[in-house]
């Protein structure tokens, strides 16, 4: 076993210019710039424009790139139709898997690697897949799919195309915060599987499929509902320590706790643990997360000692709940954001290509003897 890398802890796969994680400091940093610096000053957009191009953009730039995004937002007939046939059978992660499978075997140009044609698919299903969740939604729920608004940037118009109604200032900022905070995180899970897919010069958007269908586990992206779901089984302060202890004993997780390189608390929760003070202030579900940091604190104390911390998942239920968004959309709108980290991954895979193929050790039988069906 022992020059086995399990679950590649350690291994770098690729170089990248895009982000930059120090685990034990509690450092996130994208293409130079610091985590908390674009969650209190940057966009959605504006960090869209720096992934995908390394820098930040100037005015005239990001008022391409916010254009060309509201240009694409309106779902082909094929998807609507898809989407309609959809929602009684199937969950929201799926739903989205198979929506970016279907306008990736729709488009002429799915296969054609250039950059530019990368960046427009990058484009393409950065707005369309905001759609496709809005519209699952609206559905389900027997109400019409709501038309994007042009006045509205990349997440504002995500809450609106959800409920029909255009958000408070505080949750447009809030939700374009958490876009922020969800875009990208280096060489986790999900961005590895779109980059082996893409390194076999699969196309781009298979490449995101695999990467939603990696997502959804909950010891990735799926954690933030799996938390919604402890949070709200917990229901209240006196039931914490016996819920916990009771899972743990059972060899489970805490979810929402742990990450594989943070050694310190995430920056990610950090940030979204003040905004969700903020949040709370005029929430009727403000309930939800003063239990969640009860919980924080209560684990804080039982796991003290070891290096595990609350990570991103760990708020982002919280003040997703607060404001106001069905706890089973919470990893569709991590892959909402996450879209960014892995098309601007894949553009510099694309750019600069090996296939991804690595070695198991084979421990396995030597040498048997094949015996025909009859004598086994
Ligand atoms: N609750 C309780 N104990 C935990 C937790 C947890 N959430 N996470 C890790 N541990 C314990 C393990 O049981 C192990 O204990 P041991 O050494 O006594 O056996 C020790 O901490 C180390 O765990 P590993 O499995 O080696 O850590 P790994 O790096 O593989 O796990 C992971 C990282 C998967 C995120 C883990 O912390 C976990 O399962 N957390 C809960 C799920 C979650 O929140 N996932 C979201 C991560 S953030 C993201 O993907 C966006």
């Amino acid at each position: 076993m022992s020059n086995i890398a399990r679950g590649l802890e350690g291994i770098n796969v690729t170089a990248t210019k895009l982000c930059r994680i120090d685990g034990l400091k509690g450092e996130l940093v994208y293409a130079g710039y610091d985590i908390y610096e674009l969650a209190e000053k940057s966009t959605f957009e504006e960090v869209l424009f720096l992934l995908w191009n390394n820098r930040l953009p100037n005015a005239a730039e990001l008022a391409e790139l916010d254009k060309n995004l509201k240009s694409e937002r309106n779902l082909d007939d094929v998807v609507d139709r898809l989407l309609r046939e959809l929602w009684p059978h199937v969950r929201p992660m799926r739903t989205l898997e198979i929506a970016v499978e279907v306008l990736g075997a729709i488009d002429p140009k799915s296969g054609e690697l250039t950059q530019p044609q990368l960046r427009l698919t990058a484009q393409r299903l950065t707005a369309k897949m905001a759609t496709v969740i809005a519209s699952y939604h609206r559905l389900r729920n027997g109400q019409e799919p709501v038309p994007p608004r042009d006045d509205l940037g990349h997440a504002a118009n995500f809450l609106w195309m959800l409920t029909g109604e255009e958000p408070n200032a505080l949750h447009k900022r809030v939700f374009d915060v958490a876009m922020i905070l969800h875009a990208e995180h280096e060489m986790n899970a999900s961005t590895f599987s779109a980059m082996v897919t893409g390194s076999t010069l699969s196309d781009m958007y298979s490449a995101i499929a695999s990467a939603i269908g990696t997502l959804k586990g909950p010891l990735h992206g799926g954690a933030n509902e799996a938390v919604y779901r402890t949070v709200d089984a917990i229901k209240e302060e006196r039931n914490i320590a016996s819920y916990v202890e009771a899972l743990l004993a059972r060899g489970e997780r805490v979810m929402g706790i742990g990450h594989r390189i943070y050694k310190t608390t995430d920056p990610r929760a950090v940030i979204l643990e003040k905004l969700g003070h903020e949040v709370a202030e005029t929430s009727p579900d403000r309930w939800y997360f003063d239990l969640s940091l009860k919980l924080r604190d209560y684990l804080a104390r039982k796991l003290e000692g070891k290096p595990l911390y609350p990570n991103v998942d760990f708020f982002s239920a919280s003040v997703y709940k607060m404001l106001g968004i069905p706890s089973d959309l919470y990893t569709p709108i991590f892959a909402l954001a996450r879209i960014s980290g892995w098309t601007a991954h894949l553009l510099e895979q694309y750019a600069d290509n090996r296939l991804m193929r690595p070695n198991a050790l084979y421990e396995g039988n030597e040498s048997r003897k094949y015996a025909p069906i009859g004598q086994r």
